[in-house]
């Protein structure tokens, strides 16, 4: 089927009392296998790029200095590729941008077939947030494109301590941002964490979102509440990688079982990346120690390379330059790059099946409404948002 918008997967998840896990992309045989795995599940699918991960796809290896030319085609990629594994795919599925920067990103997405964005104001002093964000959530909702926004501050490699100066929403602040910016969905900081070093007992304030989602039932205001920075790190591949010649420190996620505990408590958007970097990353690195003529060979000799070269890393993006055919369009010229491809392939479904599970999306994709962009389109209008 077509690509639904976004708030057709979370509505499904606030009448049913389940999460639905939102999973980042870096390439295309991510995206296939991102779909593939939530078949498999039969569990409808939100795919994320982020405003770098689409420049990547857009050709750009040195992707932290795309331009939004470079995020255009890449949008562009993904979107067309995401498309052609859905229009036959028996689940609904979503494509979403994450963390977008600006209007521009946003309009970019949107032009290349993104169903729904997000626009992150979360650095701005709140008025500021809430003019941005309105000013998507006009655009956007015009097209029956969903909105997701962004309020307080993630941590991000500091631990993170509640104080006066705390950073994590003020439920009252999220109710207010909901009111007057009419988004769809909102982030909230409530101690999860960007990244594979979250701290080792990290504990998240499963208060806040209680607070904001009891505040938001008094005020009558439907929404969803989106827990960014969510990757569990399973200590299982932290281990391996470190094994196969990776040097990753202090690698510590957040406990999925109180993922699960906030998913029923008002959380229904759950974010991950880095779980997909890590298993891709310990594929790759066991694929060149079980496969070691690989290492010379023209087309992937390269990528055991930048493998050797940057043992910390676990981003995909550090390792497939040498293959951006592939990333950006899904092409599997030789036998090697299909090893390659099969390995991100089995690593992107590994950790995601995983989570399909815990957070409960299993075999609920006949329970969201196939509803059209343009359907959409015309309920905004109607409700006046
Ligand atoms: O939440 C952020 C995502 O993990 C995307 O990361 O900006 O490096 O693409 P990125
Ligand atoms: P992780 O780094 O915990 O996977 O978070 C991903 C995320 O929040 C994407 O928006
Ligand atoms: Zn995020």
């Amino acid at each position: 089927m077509p690509l639904v918008p976004m708030k057709a997967i979370l509505d499904a998840t606030e009448r049913y009392n389940y999460a639905q896990g939102a999973f980042n992309v870096n390439a295309v045989c991510q995206a296939k296998a991102v779909i593939e795995v939530h078949e498999m599940f039969r569990s409808a699918a939100i795919l994320q790029g982020a405003d770098l991960a689409n420049a990547f796809m857009g050709g750009r290896a040195d992707f932290t200095k795309g331009t939004l030319e470079d995020k255009k085609k890449g949008a562009l990629n993904i979107a067309n590729a995401v498309k052609k594994y859905a229009v036959n795919s028996p689940i609904p599925v979503a494509l979403h941008l994450d963390h977008g920067k600006d209007m521009d990103s946003c309009v970019a997405a949107i032009a290349g077939g993104y169903t729904s964005v997000m626009i992150d104001g979360s650095s701005l002093p709140f008025d500021e947030n809430v003019e941005l964000t309105r000013e998507v959530v006009k655009y956007a909702h015009e097209r029956g494109v969903t909105v997701e926004g962004e309020l307080g501050v993630l941590a991000g490699v500091e631990d993170h301590v509640f104080a006066a100066t705390s950073t994590y929403t003020n439920p009252m602040d999220a109710v207010k941002f909901f009111r007057q910016t009419g988004v769809d969905a909102l982030a909230i900081s409530y101690g999860t964490k960007h990244g594979a070093n979250k701290g080792k007992d990290t504990v998240i304030r499963k208060e806040i979102a209680i607070a904001t989602k009891e505040c938001m039932l008094h005020e009558g205001i439907e929404g969803t509440l989106v827990s960014h920075g969510s990757s569990t790190v399973p200590q299982y591949i932290v281990s391996e990688i470190n094994a196969l010649g990776g040097a990753l420190k202090d690698a510590y996620g957040i406990k999925k079982e109180q993922l699960k505990e906030v998913s029923k408590l008002g959380i229904r958007k759950i974010n991950v990346d880095t779980d997909i970097r890590l298993a891709v990353t310990r594929n790759l690195r066991e694929l060149f120690r079980d496969e070691p003529e690989l290492r010379e060979r023209s087309t992937v000799s390269a990528i055991y390379q930048l493998l050797l070269a940057n043992p910390a890393a676990f981003d995909p993006r550090v390792f497939l330059p040498p293959i951006m055919d592939t990333v950006m369009y899904g092409s599997v010229p030789d036998e090697d790059i299909g090893c390659i491809v099969d390995c991100i392939e089995r690593g992107v479904k590994e950790v995601v099946g995983t989570l399909i599970v815990e957070f409960e999306s299993v075999g609920k994709a006949p329970l969201i409404e196939n509803v059209s962009l343009d359907e959409m389109a015309e309920r905004y209008r109607v409700k006046g948002i």
